[in-house]
């Protein structure tokens, strides 16, 4: 059975985007068997130097994934500062890693750009990853396009060490999204929060009808035919959150004239925050319970430790420190 590993960055508010885009692939791969999942709560100190926040975000990412239906029971889910192990790996690997090849890291250069002043742990992002993979004896990492080199790299370094040291690592396959709905956001760009036009999956009622409400259209009446109705951005909504057939049958009237956008929006609040209602009950509950998912983490990385030590154990032989 191949083990699918991948990373969940602690970054705040998750919205539909994530959720149709990453989570829920994600989510269906419990199903198979092996899946491992961690929060990448190392990776966010690159950005973010509040305790708090970052204490708040990593429970938070928790509370949302678990909400959504991660089964600790099929997977292994854990911090990963839980297994430190990662660290000591990453310098196992770091000292293999040619400058030239962090110096060509997209996001390195991007945020560099940007004017982000860069520090060690910025331009050392993709050793971690690498570290956090092959720890796991990973087979598959499913990941979003913009991890692409991410993956390029890690497979490069685990190659670098086996010929190096021996047989290491296993050197992980890429299963790179394509198929995802990009899932367009208020302004009907793709939906990001550096665009701030998102839907958020939990949030207060109220605030979320307003932003739904407030969708620009534009001014046809409402008797009008719409012969574009599929590309309606308040469709394109509803086919997420809806029954296929209420989707269909929406935009059916669209198309023939007769349906106001004020009605297609409110259908659309309704559908989405029926979706979400089951995980929206499950989220309360976590909440109120944090000793019960602190003890889920804890207990995921005891698994996940498991493994690691193993495959640190023959890093360190390999390379002869000990
Ligand atoms: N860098 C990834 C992201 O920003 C998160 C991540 C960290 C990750 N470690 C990982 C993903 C290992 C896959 C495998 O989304």
């Amino acid at each position: 059975m191949p083990r699918v590993l991948t990373g969940i960055t602690p970054s705040g508010t998750l919205h539909i985007g994530n959720y149709f885009g990453a989570m829920r692939p994600a989510l269906e791969l419990q199903q198979g068997g092996d899946a491992f999942y961690f929060i990448a709560d190392y990776h966010s100190m690159t950005a973010l130097t509040d305790a708090k926040a970052r204490r708040e975000f990593t429970h938070g990412v928790a509370l949302d994934w678990l909400a959504c239906g991660l089964d600790p029971a099929r997977c292994v889910f854990w911090r990963q500062s839980d297994v430190p192990e990662v660290c000591e790996l990453m310098w196992l690997l770091g000292s293999l890693t040619p400058m030239g090849l962090l110096e060509r890291a997209h996001s390195y250069k991007d945020k560099t750009a940007r004017g982000i002043s860069p520090n060690f742990g910025l331009f050392a992002y993709p050793v971690l990853m690498a570290a956090d993979i092959l720890l796991f004896d990973t087979h598959v990492v499913p990941v979003g396009k913009d991890q692409k080199q991410h993956l390029e790299m890690t497979r490069d370094i685990a190659i670098k060490y086996n010929l190096t040291y021996g047989e290491t690592f296993v050197v992980p396959e890429e299963r790179i999204r394509e198929d995802v709905a990009v899932v367009p956001g208020l302004d009907g760009q793709k939906m990001s929060k550096s665009y701030g036009n998102t839907i958020e999956i939990f949030g207060d009622e109220k605030a979320l009808r307003k932003k739904i409400m407030g969708i620009v259209m534009d001014s046809r009446t409402p008797q009008e035919p719409k012969p574009d109705a599929d590309n309606n951005l308040a469709i394109q909504l509803l086919r997420l959150v809806a029954p296929k057939e209420v989707a269909i049958d929406y935009e059916e009237r669209l198309r023939v004239g007769g349906l106001g956008y004020g009605d297609l929006k409110k259908a659309l609040f309704a559908h989405y925050w029926e979706y979400f209602a089951a995980a929206r009950i499950r989220r309360a509950e976590l909440a109120a319970n944090p000793d019960f998912v602190e003890s889920v983490l804890r207990d995921g990385a005891a698994r996940a430790r498991a493994v690691a030590e193993k495959t640190l154990v023959r890093a360190r032989q390999h390379c002869g420190l000990r």
